[in-house]
């Protein structure tokens, strides 16, 4: 018998594994269930009672020997792994590199910073949440208006009123206060509105605002900023026109409009068989707002504009669908690869 043990112990000691399987099947000959170990503790029955207690302390031995080398098994595998993640082999074929591509918002925006950079803009950016000063009452925003309502604005808290800013105005107030004219600058950022998500709306979108504000602007230097605007943006035929309106930061105020990129005038569904869509709003600072942030609007005038981004680029690309745009389908993202 104690042949059988030397011989079992010489196993154990000489195991080797050099993967998961070959552990698994020395888990199996001595340390799970029905191991070989196991089986010699059967037939202590049948020992003599005089070679009883050698038998029995020979075949603790081996179990523990077995264990032992079990956990040496487990770690010499474990740090072997840890080896190669340190060490890679070189030698194999390289995994291809998965390039991404920008985002057609993004896109967007960086083509609005670069034309509007070219004519002497800045680009300043401020809080998403937003106190009501530079949301609403520095904006001129009369005290019972629509946009301060629950129902049109993410409030964080009441009194004093925090939210969710709602048009990057915000931050040309910002600028405003902080910085004497010559001003001119862009305010690209998310904003929010309380609103149910459809194809034409959403919670959450970008906008673009711009603001230029110096000696002697006027509504001529609005008209032919936007207008350079479009035709850099969309193609060198569009055509603009502006529509009379109401902001409350803003006197005069107007709607901006462009020949339909789709159907270039003949009429669609998207232009409503008019021709025209609306980009955005535009107007001239108000002099209230001016003096709000200590600019004398005795010396000095400027115009501001906003329009939202995901607009320009559905008009850009043809896009039909707000909502395509934080999908984060790849099938679509995949279209602007060449962006
Ligand atoms: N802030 C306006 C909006 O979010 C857009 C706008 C900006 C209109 C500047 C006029 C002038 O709707």
């Amino acid at each position: 018998m104690s042949d059988r043990f030397k011989e079992l112990a010489e196993e154990i000691k000489s195991f080797s594994v050099s993967n998961d399987e070959q552990l698994e099947s020395y888990r199996l000959r001595f340390i799970g269930r029905k191991n070989i170990i196991g089986d010699l503790f059967a037939q202590m029955r049948d020992v003599p009672n005089e070679e009883k207690k050698a038998f029995g302390q020979s075949v603790n031995e081996l179990k523990n020997l077995a264990q032992e080398k079990f956990q040496e098994l487990i770690n010499g595998l474990n740090s072997r792994e840890a080896e190669e993640e340190d060490h890679p082999d070189l030698t194999l074929p390289p995994v291809d590199n998965e390039f991404g591509s920008i985002h057609p918002l993004t896109a967007t925006r960086q083509r609005f910073i670069q034309i509007f950079e070219r004519i002497g803009f800045n680009v300043s950016s401020g809080p998403e949440i937003e106190d009501d000063w530079h949301n609403f009452t520095a904006l001129n925003f009369p005290e019972n208006h629509p946009a301060r309502e629950m129902q049109d604005t993410f409030f964080i808290e009441k009194n004093p009123d925090i939210a969710l800013r709602t048009h990057t105005s915000s931050v040309q107030i910002r600028v405003m206060e902080n910085e004497k004219p010559p001003i001119r600058t862009l305010s690209p950022g998310r904003v929010f509105r309380n609103e149910a998500i459809s194809a034409r709306a959403h919670c959450v979108f970008h906008q673009m605002e711009g603001l230029y504000i110096d000696k002697n602007v006027s509504f001529a230097d609005l008209k032919q900023t936007l207008y350079h605007f479009v035709k850099e943006m969309f193609t060198k035929d569009t055509k603009i026109r502006f529509r009379p309106s109401y902001f409350p930061f803003t006197e005069p105020s107007a709607e901006i409009d462009i020949s339909c990129q789709i159907c270039h005038g003949d009429g669609c569904n998207i232009c409503k068989y008019t021709g025209w869509v609306e980009i955005g709003g535009s107007g001239m600072v108000d002099p209230n707002v001016l003096k709000n942030c200590g600019i004398d609007p005795e010396e000095y005038s400027g115009f501001a504009f906003g329009m939202g981004i995901e607009r320009i680029t559905m008009l850009r690309y043809g896009i039909k669908d707000l909502r395509l745009f934080t999908e984060n389908d790849v099938r679509f993202l995949k279209q602007f690869n060449s962006l």
